[in-house]
């Protein structure tokens, strides 16, 4: 059953590859130009009607290099068959709101900043308990979306009846077909990244990040101004799995970094922008399976409270890869190797920059590194967290503690 890993968590981990293929498949079109003229030289595709579904088999070719011929001549499009009636509705709305709780939220976190970009609509985050405690104001022209692996969470249901009575229209996306939450919503997106048995979310929180990109994609897809950064986001989809690939293949790094972190009794972690999720999501892993304390911690932040928890004994993980905070990151680092912090580092493969410093005389040591490739900046995530999960998951072997069942947890959470 767990595939010759030691435990679900692990398994699943490893599954994300194709849990991404299997999100996307079926849903990423591509319209052929009509090459029933000419010599046919620019379109590459097997004619087949204007609109060719890519299969998975599609998808896992994809890989940087080869994508080139198969997108030649066809415009890609993203088809959600759920939301596509009622995609006008929604960005007539005045608001969209993402509701969730935990990790799910943590994806409508790293996803929101995109949903803005190209519905040009405003995003709101509510994690369900907060926005019931607050008796929230909702509309009938906000447009609330329901995240949920297991579509069963107390909280985010309860959240779901408070929405309805008052008229929003309510959207689900949820990893179980037959879910409280797929039934109940008025139309939604199944996220598809498979059976998810570990406690920690893992798999379903890269496939979710995914699905509301694919949302964005979807919404905005009769924008003109953004079709070069739609096409940008769109060729980078279908190159994750391989560089989810890679990203695995580092388990050996992480696991020898979980060595040195083993006996720690605190581990800080910054991001900021589309990483602020990714910082987040590593504190909630380390702490719910680990038992270690952790806390994620927006970089913008760093010097209104946290720097003060910063010497030579603190563990402190910085998510620095290449986007337009890039260089924001690259203060923070400075800021904390200022207060002598154990630094480890996530960072973008070829970002000599930060590399050459860190393998310098002056600094040799430190810095521990993890280098992933660089994708689409809203995808980015996606790739980031892995690393993470990783890390989260040889800690907790090595500490001596239940992987897949952490104490005083469940996986479906049914009660407030
Ligand atoms: C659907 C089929 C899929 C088939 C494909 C072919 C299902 C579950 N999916 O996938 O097997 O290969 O068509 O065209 O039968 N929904 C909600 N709330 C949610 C999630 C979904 O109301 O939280 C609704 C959607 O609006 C939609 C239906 O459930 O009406 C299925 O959603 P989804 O599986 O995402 O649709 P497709 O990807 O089109
Ligand atoms: C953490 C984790 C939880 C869930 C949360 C919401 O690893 O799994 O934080 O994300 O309980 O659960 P769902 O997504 O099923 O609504």
């Amino acid at each position: 059953m767990k595939g010759g890993y030691d435990h679900f968590m692990q398994k699943e981990i490893h599954e994300q590859p194709s849990a991404l293929v299997e999100t996307m498949r079926g849903r990423i079109a591509l319209e052929v130009e009509d090459c029933s003229e000419g010599d046919g030289s620019e379109c590459t595709l097997e004619r087949q009607g204007s609109l060719k579904l890519l299969d998975s088999l599609d998808l896992l070719k994809e890989d940087g290099g080869g994508a080139e011929p198969l997108w030649r001549g066809a415009t890609p499009r993203v088809k959600l068959g759920g939301l596509e009636p009622h995609a006008e509705n929604i960005l007539r709305s005045r608001r969209l709101i993402f509701v969730a709780c935990g990790t799910s939220y943590h994806a409508c976190l790293a996803a929101r900043q995109v949903v803005e970009e190209l519905t040009r609509v405003p995003v709101a985050l509510e994690l369900a308990s907060d926005l019931l405690d607050r008796q929230a104001p909702l509309y009938r022209d906000d447009t609330c979306f329901f995240v949920s692996q297991s579509g069963e969470t107390a909280d985010t249901l309860n959240a779901l009846q408070y929405a309805k009575r008052r008229g929003s229209l309510c959207v689900g996306i949820t990893n179980t077909v037959g879910s409280s939450i797929s039934r109940e919503t008025a139309c939604g997106v199944h996220v598809n990244a498979g059976v998810e048995i570990g406690v920690a979310s893992t798999k379903a929180y890269t496939c979710q990040i995914l699905v509301i990109v694919m949302i964005a994609l979807k919404l905005s897809e009769d924008s003109i101004s953004k079709g070069k950064r739609r096409n940008e986001i769109m060729r980078d989809l279908l190159r994750l799995p391989s560089m989810m690939r890679r990203v695995l293949r580092e388990e050996g790094v992480i696991k020898n970094l979980a060595r040195e972190l083993a006996q720690e009794t605190s581990l800080l972690a910054f991001g900021r922008g589309y990483n602020y999720a990714t910082a987040l999501e590593l504190a909630l892993k380390v702490k719910e399976l680990s038992y270690m304390h952790s806390e994620g911690i927006l970089a913008g932040e760093l010097k209104h409270g946290p720097l003060a928890l910063i010497d030579e004994t603190m563990p402190a993980v910085v998510v620095a890869t290449n986007d337009a905070l890039r260089e924001k990151m690259w203060s923070t680092i400075q800021q904390l190797l200022a207060r002598k912090g154990r630094l480890v580092l996530l960072v973008s493969k070829g970002d000599d920059d930060i590399l050459n410093y860190f393998n310098g005389e002056e600094n040799d040591g430190r810095a521990r590194i993890i280098t992933v490739d660089t994708v689409c900046d809203c995808l980015q995530p996606i790739l980031n967290i892995v690393p993470f999960q990783l890390l989260s998951y040889h800690l907790t072997v090595l500490r001596g503690f239940n992987v897949d069942q952490p104490r005083n947890l469940a996986k479906s959470v049914t009660v407030e």
